[in-house]
């Protein structure tokens, strides 16, 4: 059976998960590459999660009047595990990604996983998948936890079943620009969310409504797009993967979390990194205008890591910085933050599970 308990499976998946997968581990780029396992888990009918189990990774069954196909009943998490030296495999903060499923499942009416099985389910997926775990330095196993409304529903409703699923795929760097800086565009005409809308929680329709604008400006030669506000059409938002912030001397600001800005983890971590690297931090409404002042931006993300912006455009003029590396500070940054993630400093907040 494709089906069998993490139990059984964990005896015969470890001689195979041992080994590295035989694939090219040079420049991984965020591309999917199939693995060996996925982890399903269904809420059964009193309302709760339980017998999830691995299985082998393959397509799934979904009734074509599922919740998630038929009205956006759906959210996505990320993180990452990275391979250390002595074999051991790194979680990120897992229990991050497990309390903001559950804030998600909140707003869009879903039943959800507990933090502990979310975070025991990832545990599972990736030593299933160990193999899969880059060698340090070549990047990292990023793991994509699904919640979706499974269950069929034809009238407006929250769906009568949900199901929980992580897959898991091995990624180097998200952008195509690699570890250069990414060029960002300012859209003013579309919006990524509204106040009292869904921005704030990581629901998947969120992500299909800046693929317009996101193609747009990649036709065009920029990396991706940079929100405003759309009530003043004046302050940052994020980018369409990440969040965004701007140096200023010895200031570090990026917009307050206000119910339209995703709240990123690595947003957050970067924030306490930064404070106990000296910096001043604010989380406050930051006008677009101030970039054109900005000493440094950058993009922080689960995906994109800490990425450096090198321009951006606004209303057709580019304002650029250093387009040619990191800037001193999100160099800084992304030091200390990979290196906490890769078990190569000391992780003082308790921050990295193995
Ligand atoms: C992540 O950074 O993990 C995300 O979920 C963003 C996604 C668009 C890749």
């Amino acid at each position: 059976s494709p089906f069998r308990s993490a139990a059984v499976l964990s005896d015969s998946y470890s001689a195979e998960a041992s080994e590295l997968a035989d694939i090219e581990w040079d420049n991984l780029g965020f591309g999917f590459i199939p693995t060996d396992y996925m982890y399903m888990m269904k809420c059964t009918q009193g309302g709760n999660f339980s017998k999830g189990e691995l299985q082998r990774f393959g397509n799934i069954e979904l009734s074509p009047s599922s919740g998630v196909l038929n009205y956006g009943q759906g959210l996505f998490e990320g993180l990452k595990a990275y391979r250390k030296e002595d074999g051991n495999v790194l979680l990120f903060r897992p229990e991050e990604n497990a309390l903001r499923m559950r804030l998600g499942a909140e707003r869009m009416c879903m039943l959800s996983p507990t933090v502990e099985q979310f975070v025991e389910a990832v545990k599972e997926t990736v030593l299933a998948n160990k193999r899969w775990v880059p060698p340090p330095g070549k990047g990292s196993l990023y793991i994509r936890p699904l919640l979706m409304g499974s269950g069929a529903v034809l009238g407006l409703a929250p769906a009568p079943e949900y199901t929980f699923l992580i897959f898991v795929s091995p990624v180097g760097n998200y952008f195509k620009e690699g570890v250069a800086p990414i060029n960002l565009i300012v859209e003013h005409e579309l919006h990524r969310a509204t106040p009292g809308g869904t921005g704030g929680v990581k629901t998947i329709g969120n992500y299909a409504a800046v693929l317009k604008a996101q193609s747009a400006a990649k036709a065009k030669g920029y990396s991706d797009v940079l929100y405003l506000d759309c009530v003043n059409k004046k302050y940052l938002e994020e980018v369409s993967s990440c969040n965004i912030f701007m140096v200023k001397g010895n200031v570090i600001s990026t917009p307050a979390i206000k119910g339209t800005i995703l709240p990123g983890i690595t947003r957050k971590s970067i924030i306490d990194v930064a404070r106990s690297q000296g910096f001043q931090v604010e989380e406050r409404l930051v006008p677009v205008d101030e970039l054109l002042d900005a000493d440094e931006v950058f993009c922080t993300g689960t995906a994109v890591v800490v990425s450096p912006v090198g321009s951006v455009t606004y209303k057709g003029k580019r304002v650029s910085y250093g387009e040619d590396g990191f800037g001193t500070v999100s160099q800084q940054l992304y030091s200390v933050l990979t290196r906490l993630q890769m078990g190569l400093i000391e992780d003082k907040m308790n921050w990295t599970v193995e």
